[in-house]
């Protein structure tokens, strides 16, 4: 199905991943942390700076760029039959707080960079091609990850929800985004909404976020299926008081709830005795925070992930046991519990892993498939279009840290294989 093929065409393909390196320590300086950390959350300037230089090089790309109520930008290239489902791409480029340049943002400038390897090589589309940059797929503002995708996915909820979402400085989600030039005349987020069928096939390329392709000497790991992400809310409210004058057996410290908590959320986890599932409380504010008063409150946010959803729903089903007897044990009250989101899994499309395979094999590009442990805007792409993402090797695995690397040879070889996929699947 997939006869399109590198030798169809005879101009040069080829990646000019100088620029591509370029480009992304270009935009690693759009962040509110010192390099060589990145921190570019949702709707703020450095974020609405960083949107503007890559719409910019979509726009020298020959796209036509359009953006909706969420800040979701679209860039495309119309395919000779325009009128068939396209063919999309894309990732994200915000960064969480502290971490790295590539994360997301290979698959955002390096789709850009796929555009121009195929208008290189003469390339003319059957179905149009499109670039994708989602917004927020980190959670770290508004505490909701892949939200832009999950909106495009027709997410009635959240479009609900979003009406009363503020932020941790208690700014709504309107304000901000209205800030940064987005969801200017409505607060119903419905236009947002895709059809499915919208596009024939949309797949993502990413840095692993893990160390098996590095490790093995693969260049392209082509992802199966993504695992079941969730997270949850918790809070914890006790008396407080002062920390020399209230007497250890008259205490009921929210906090110490919250911290037995934490390491049940890890015993749950190891309980399920498969290495696939994990739990991390990477969120816990104690209120008021001062050395000498014992605290009143006790805020942590869990994440919990299996490829099983089944045994990860098990993992959450225990840690509301666990709260709720921590707080009776405690005196505490539980004041909330509220499960975020509680995502199944999703599965590649047969058809596009083979596409990929098919392109790895032309290029001389070694490839495994293997599945994602992180969650990706594909986990909810995959809700209304045949999904398909594809890996490349980061320095030893690190991720949403300082010291997340790519090597130019590597993003060379993701970007080669994105582009000769994007043209199978525009001419199939
Ligand atoms: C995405 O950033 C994830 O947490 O998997
Ligand atoms: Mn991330
Ligand atoms: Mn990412
Ligand atoms: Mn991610």
């Amino acid at each position: 199905t997939h006869s399109f093929t590198l030798t169809s065409l005879s101009a040069p393909f080829s990646v000019d991943s100088q620029t591509l390196q370029k480009q992304i320590d270009e935009l690693s300086t759009f962040s509110d942390a010192p390099a060589p950390a990145v921190t570019r959350v949702l709707y703020t300037d450095k974020d609405v700076l960083a949107r503007r230089y890559i719409k910019n090089l979509m726009g020298l790309a020959g796209l036509s760029v359009r953006e909706d109520a969420v800040g979701n930008i679209f860039g495309r290239w119309d395919g000779y039959e325009p009128d068939l489902p396209a063919v999309a791409t894309g990732s994200h480029i915000d960064a969480i707080p502290y971490s790295g340049k590539y994360d997301g943002v290979v698959g955002v400038l390096g789709a850009i960079e796929a555009i121009n390897v195929l208008k290189r090589w003469a390339f003319k589309p059957k179905r149009s091609l499109e670039i994708i940059l989602f917004t927020s797929e980190e959670p770290t503002r508004f505490g909701i990850s892949c939200l832009g995708s999950r909106l495009l996915a027709g997410d009635e909820t959240l479009a609900k929800a979003l009406k009363a979402t503020v932020d941790g400085q208690n700014i709504s989600f309107f304000d901000a985004a209205r800030s940064a030039g987005y969801a200017r005349y409505e607060d119903d987020l419905s236009s947002v909404f895709l059809k499915k069928g919208t596009y024939s096939a949309f797949i993502e390329l990413h840095i692993e976020q893990g160390p098996i392709l590095e490790v093995e000497g693969v260049a392209i790991g082509i992802v199966t299926a993504i695992a079941a992400p969730a997270s949850i809310k918790v809070d914890f409210e006790g008396s407080g008081g002062h920390a020399g004058a209230v007497l250890m057996p008259n205490r009921n410290d929210a906090g110490l709830a919250a911290v037995e908590l934490a390491l049940a959320v890890e015993k749950h986890v190891l309980e399920s005795g498969s290495i696939d599932t994990v739990g991390t409380v990477g969120i816990l504010d104690l209120h008021p925070g001062a050395i000498n008063s014992i605290p009143s409150k006790a805020h942590m946010e869990i994440d919990t992930r299996d490829i099983d959803e089944k045994r990860r729903n098990t993992v959450i089903q225990k840690i509301h046991q666990s709260a709720n007897t921590i707080a009776k044990n405690r005196r505490v009250s539980l004041s909330e519990f509220k499960i975020v989101n509680q995502d199944p899994p999703a599965l590649s499309e047969k058809s596009i892993i083979e596409a990929m395979e098919a392109a790895s094999k032309e290029l001389n590009l070694t490839n495994k498939l293997m599945i994602s442990r992180a969650y990706h805007d594909s986990l909810f792409m995959a809700r209304i279009s045949p999904m398909g993402m594809m890996f490349i090797p980061c320095y030893k695995g690190y991720s949403h840290k300082p010291e997340e690397y790519a090597s130019q040879d590597d993003m060379e070889n993701g970007v080669m294989v994105l582009a000769l996929t994007l043209a199978k699947l525009s001419m199939s």
